[in-house]
């Protein structure tokens, strides 16, 4: 197994990726950042520059699970002390599962200021997957807004409330199209800056290729489509999946999939790629980039209008994609029968000492910043409550349909403390909204783990009823899956990683405003704990020099 070192430099640059010039949080001064390349088994060691000069940092290597290495997840909060302006910090872990990942910055709303990219991971040499193709391609979809995180973040944490709103732009490859007539007089956009030129992937007629298709949107549940041509799911978060085939694919922040298409349409021309929000009223315009056959001209403009995608409220439509992905039948992992515990989330929005807040069972979480995993493992008992979160809401009256009336909503730092090498089930219960008649998508993320999606479905998840139905023969393993409009997702997985895990929805202001909690699993068996990742709060006396 190889070693990849990467010298990363974390610095602002004026960026103009849909033409509208504005501040990005960039990599080697690019946006999306470089992406990594590796070998099941390899080990990748990237040195942090936090060039930022007045904010702190931090990087966290989404879907690599960190086995042995908790403290070097990045999860600021979690699992490490904020990288300060002007420190260098170093992350050293092992890639010990082939497929397609993410990274991105994990410290406030900073992932949406542009600190994100992707990380490829091959198979062992002589490993053949299970699929074929000719060429190897990845895309990467981000959602883009011309204000700054920190406004954000501002409104957001505001009363009264300032919802971000809609983006601007959809970006592919980081790359999008804001309509310059619209800026206002002070803004720079520039139409015809080679910066927000869309991307274009060339291919030669009649080859098969294979798209890496990741999502880091901070907000928007996307779909994305190849005009004229079908698409076979193949992979999704690093795992082989039972193929089938789809004109168009919905995806959710923080999820992956390779997809195989061949292009074996009239060559004559080009064809668009395009993106479009759905599960949300649509305010932004379809994100486009061209599928140039060779050896037409690539900037040669696709004689058609760019695909408009699915109906953005067919939420039987996202459901449907959901149950099709299984396991691939060669590459089955089949899951623990029965689990230990069962812990169900409400999912839903309240208000608390006036503020907006999202909650799971009425609590809000808390980020206490001195860092979870040091506290756990130097026993800084006063760090967060001791108390144990709740395990569940009352599912026998509550009316999910309803505007939640959870008057006793609080915020809290409690945690969920999991029996080591136990099995665990989590039910994600959606919910109404403070507006009447809405209920979002949430993408659920866990770090540290995969877990198998044993279910889905409309509706209240009744503990006597639906696990019955769950898929235990051939569930896919992932680690992001959507909760649905109105719906129910249950996930199983296995207490066998020693550390202290964030799990929550990855649209970046619903964590912001908490949606989200912290597992701790065997964090006696952790290994001792670099001092770099130390340095704040209560854990400033530990960090020795
Ligand atoms: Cu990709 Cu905790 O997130
Ligand atoms: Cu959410």
């Amino acid at each position: 197994a190889k070693v990849h070192y990467h010298k990363w430099d974390i610095s602002y640059k004026f960026k103009s990726p849909d033409c509208y010039k504005k501040l990005a949080v960039t990599i080697n001064g690019q946006t999306p950042g470089p992406t990594i390349n590796a070998q099941q088994g390899d080990t990748i060691v990237v040195r942090v520059k936090n060039s930022l000069l007045t904010e702190n940092v931090a990087i966290h290597w989404h879907g690599i699970r960190q086995i042995g290495t908790p403290w070097f997840d990045g999860t600021e909060g979690v699992t490490q002390c904020p990288i300060v302006a002007g420190d260098t910090f170093v992350y050293r872990f092992v890639v010990d599962r082939a497929g397609t990942y993410l990274y991105h910055a994990h410290y406030g709303m900073q992932r949406s200021a542009g600190l994100y990219g992707l990380i490829r991971v091959a198979v062992p040499d002589g490993v053949v997957e299970p699929f074929a193709y000719d060429y190897d391609r990845s895309i990467i979809l981000n959602d883009w807004w011309h204000n700054s995180a920190y406004e954000q973040a501002t409104g957001l944490a505001s009363i009264p409330f300032v919802w971000v709103g809609e983006p601007q732009s959809l970006l592919i490859n980081g790359r999008g199209k804001f309509n310059c007539s619209l800026a206002g007089p002070t803004a720079v956009c520039n139409a015809t800056n080679p910066e927000c030129s869309p991307y274009v992937l060339t291919v030669v007629p009649g080859k098969t290729y294979r798209l890496r298709i990741a999502s880091i949107t901070s907000l928007s549940a996307l779909n994305f489509e190849i005009e004229g041509h079908n698409m076979t799911v193949v992979e999704a978060d690093g795992h082989y999946v039972k193929p089938f085939v789809i004109k168009n694919l919905n995806i959710y922040s923080g999820e992956t999939y390779s997809v195989l298409f061949t292009a074996d349409r009239d060559p004559s021309r080009n064809y668009w790629l395009a993106v479009n929000v759905i599960s949300r009223k649509p305010e932004t315009p379809t994100g486009t980039a061209v599928l140039n056959y060779y050896p037409n001209h690539p900037r040669k403009s696709p004689p058609t209008s760019p695909p408009v995608g699915p109906l953005w409220n067919d939420t039987a439509y996202r459901f449907n994609q959901s149950y099709a992905i299984r396991s691939h039948p060669d590459h089955v992992h089949p899951p623990p029968l029965t689990s230990d515990r069962m812990i169900i989330l409400l999912n839903t929005q309240n208000r608390v000492d006036g503020y907006t807040r999202w909650s799971l069972n009425n609590v809000s979480f808390n980020m206490p910043h001195t860092p979870y995993l040091i506290a756990l493992k130097e026993n800084l008992r006063h760090v967060f409550d001791q108390r144990p979160a709740p395990e569940t809401y009352d599912y026998r009256n509550y009316d999910i349909y309803s505007v939640p009336k959870n008057h006793n909503a609080t915020t809290g730092t409690s945690i969920y403390r999991l029996d080591f090498n136990s099995t665990v089930d989590v039910i994600l219960q959606n919910a109404n909204m403070i507006d009447p008649n809405k209920s979002e998508t949430h993408p659920w993320h866990l770090h540290g783990h995969d877990f198998w999606v044993l279910g889905y479905g409309p509706g209240k998840f009744d503990p006597e009823v639906q696990p019955k139905e769950y898929n235990l023969v051939d569930p896919i393993m992932k680690n992001t899956v959507s909760l649905h409009s109105y719906g129910w997702t249950a996930i199983r997985f296995r207490a066998d990683n020693p550390g202290a895990w964030a799990f929550h929805c990855h649209i970046e202001s619903h964590f912001f405003m908490g949606m989200g909690i912290v597992f701790e699993e065997g964090v006696d068996r952790v290994g001792e704990l670099p001092t770099s990742i130390m340095g704040c709060g209560d854990s400033k006396s530990l960090r020795r020099p």
